[in-house]
């Protein structure tokens, strides 16, 4: 039995060079801003798998429960000898709940963060022989496409954790117009997707009483120090999450809590006593948002699952 993992490098110098672009891009707008795709180095990547343990997440215990549940459900929509490709696999353990009811014969993982995917993938296909492995260290949301070798085959992309929430509708919208374009006809996308709440629930999920989540967005700061060699006082700043209803999303912000300076490679940035830097959006949608949205990116909604809560919600796209 082997359990060896076929890895792709598909971007292997672009990460670090676009972090300290991006940094210094995002910090010289009139209002700051960071990707949230900068979150996952390693630190950030074992502080978001801590968040999703906190009792206030709601989210990602909410989504195991609906796709144990569904397992056999969404192995009939799929079919049989599917590529099971997952977007931000991380852990990779949400797929284990599918794997024995879908048996895809191949799974690609992909995620930004490099060791984690390795140790990931290693782990899984070492938990499962029969399953050949594939992992690609990318950044799906700059270029989507399948590692030579795995082109053409009939595709269900597994879009897990409501991670789709950081887009705007708008760049979801695209983004899932362009995932489509990448699959061979007969494909399907199964996607979780968070819903919208009482604001109390999900002010709570993003700001637990462990302050997880105050870390994992400090954790930002921290990476500018660490690979960028920035000038940066974490503690002078603080985690601040809200609902912001009119855009139905909630906001993650780094408030400055006094007159400081950020300086990375020379570049310096001013912060006033308040000012924040915009960390991450993460939208909630309606079921029938959702599915809306799906539409004008050209899918075909075929089936919905959701717990007895409401909370969370679990679709299947069909492609063509
Ligand atoms: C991985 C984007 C789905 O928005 O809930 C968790 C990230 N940020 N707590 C989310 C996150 C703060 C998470 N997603």
């Amino acid at each position: 039995m082997s359990s060896a993992v076929r890895f792709h490098d598909q971007h292997v110098d672009a990460t670090g060079v676009s972090f300290r672009d991006d940094a210094i891009a995002g910090l010289s707008l009139a209002r700051k801003r960071l990707a949230p795709k900068y979150f996952y180095d390693r630190r950030g990547s074992l502080l978001f798998e801590e968040i999703c343990r906190q009792p206030e997440y709601y989210l990602t215990r909410t989504e195991e429960g609906i796709l144990a549940d569904a397992a056999e459900e969404i192995a009939a929509l799929v079919g049989p000898e599917a590529l099971l490709v997952e977007l931000g696999s991380g852990a990779s353990r949400k797929v284990r709940l599918l794997l024995e009811a879908l048996r895809p014969r191949r799974y690609l993982g992909m995620d930004i963060s490099h060791d984690f995917l390795l140790q990931s993938t290693r782990r899984l296909a070492a938990d499962y022989p029969w399953l050949e492995v594939h992992a690609a260290w990318t950044d799906f949301s700059e270029r989507l496409c399948l590692p030579v070798g795995l082109e053409g085959r009939r595709v269900v992309a597994f879009f897990p954790g409501s991670s789709i929430g950081n887009f705007t509708p708008t760049e979801a919208e695209a983004f899932l117009a362009r995932l489509r374009q990448a699959l061979p006809r007969g494909s399907g996308v199964l996607i979780g997707v968070d819903l919208v709440k009482d604001r109390r629930v999900l002010e709570a999920a993003y700001n637990d009483a462990a302050g997880v989540t105050a870390a994992f967005n400090l954790n930002l700061l921290e990476r500018m120090r660490r690979e960028l060699g920035a000038s940066v006082a974490p503690d002078d700043f603080r985690h601040r999450a809200f609902f912001d209803t009119a855009a139905s999303r909630i906001e993650m912000h780094l408030v400055s809590e006094c007159r400081q300076a950020l300086v990375i490679d020379g570049h310096r940035f001013d912060f006033a006593p308040g000012e924040t830097l915009h960390t991450e959006n993460s939208c909630k949608y309606s079921r029938e948002g959702f599915q809306a949205l799906a539409r004008r990116a050209g899918y075909r909604p075929s089936a919905v699952w959701s717990d007895a809560e409401g909370l969370f919600s679990v679709h299947y796209l069909a492609s063509g």
